[in-house]
């Protein structure tokens, strides 16, 4: 299992310190939550701020649109590089044409699913991405309660998925912590987005994302 932590979740006055903690304490991928206060009842950062969060990171930014304008911010992001950009399938009306245009930009173009929307939605987009997010809580806050249904989503995106584009990655973001990791791992789900579980652990970032590893085997 693939770990990308949520910035979201960290302390903001110590924004560098809780970037570099999550890359030394072994994530594989930064997750960054992009939220515009128009598509999500919430508001977070923009280039300036993240900016500041790559030249922390040591390892590469997946940052995370839940935004209605999605083209702007690919263009407001794209010069920091990121390895994966993804957007929300219910915000955007011309999902292949930014897909390609992500891809262009020599980013990896991903697709986010609300709990509500069927994985089916994006069958003929699959062979044009490089990873679908399933959201296993109502995209705008961290912190929230895992909903399980997104089991079942996984297990029928991974049927689209073997089908169309085997190389594809799933990924789950929103009340993961250990206890769920196991069985998103049996889902068939590829990487796993956890922000109060990581910066909330007891015992530190990088136990938490051991943890998250060590119960993630499928
Ligand atoms: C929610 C965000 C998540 C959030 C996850 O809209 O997309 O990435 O930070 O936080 P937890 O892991 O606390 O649910
Ligand atoms: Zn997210």
């Amino acid at each position: 299992m693939l770990i990308a932590p949520s910035i979201l979740s960290a302390d903001f006055g110590h924004l560098a310190r809780d970037v570099q903690a999550i890359c030394e304490g072994g994530c594989d991928f930064v997750h960054v939550d992009v939220m515009d206060g128009h598509f999500v009842p919430n508001l977070t950062i923009g280039p300036v701020v993240v900016d500041a969060v790559a030249k922390a990171a040591t390892k590469p930014l997946d940052i995370h649109l839940m935004v209605e304008n999605n083209s702007f911010f690919v263009d407001l992001f794209a010069p920091l590089k990121p390895e994966y950009i993804s957007f929300h399938i219910e915000a955007e009306k011309h999902p292949h044409r930014l897909i390609q245009k992500i891809r262009s930009l020599e980013i990896r173009p991903a697709i986010v699913l609300n709990p509500h929307t069927p994985s089916e939605a994006i069958e003929f987009l699959i062979e044009d991405l490089d990873m679908v997010l399933l959201m296993s809580v109502n995209p705008g806050f961290g912190g929230q309660k895992f909903i399980p249904s997104v089991l079942e989503r996984a297990v029928r995106l991974k049927d689209i998925i073997v089908k169309r584009n085997p190389k594809c990655l799933i990924q789950v973001d929103g009340g993961v912590s250990d206890k769920n990791v196991h069985m998103l791992a049996e889902a068939g789900v590829d990487v796993v987005v956890a922000g109060s579980y990581v910066y909330k652990h007891p015992e530190g970032v990088a136990k938490a994302i051991a943890s998250l590893k060590k119960e993630g085997k499928a």
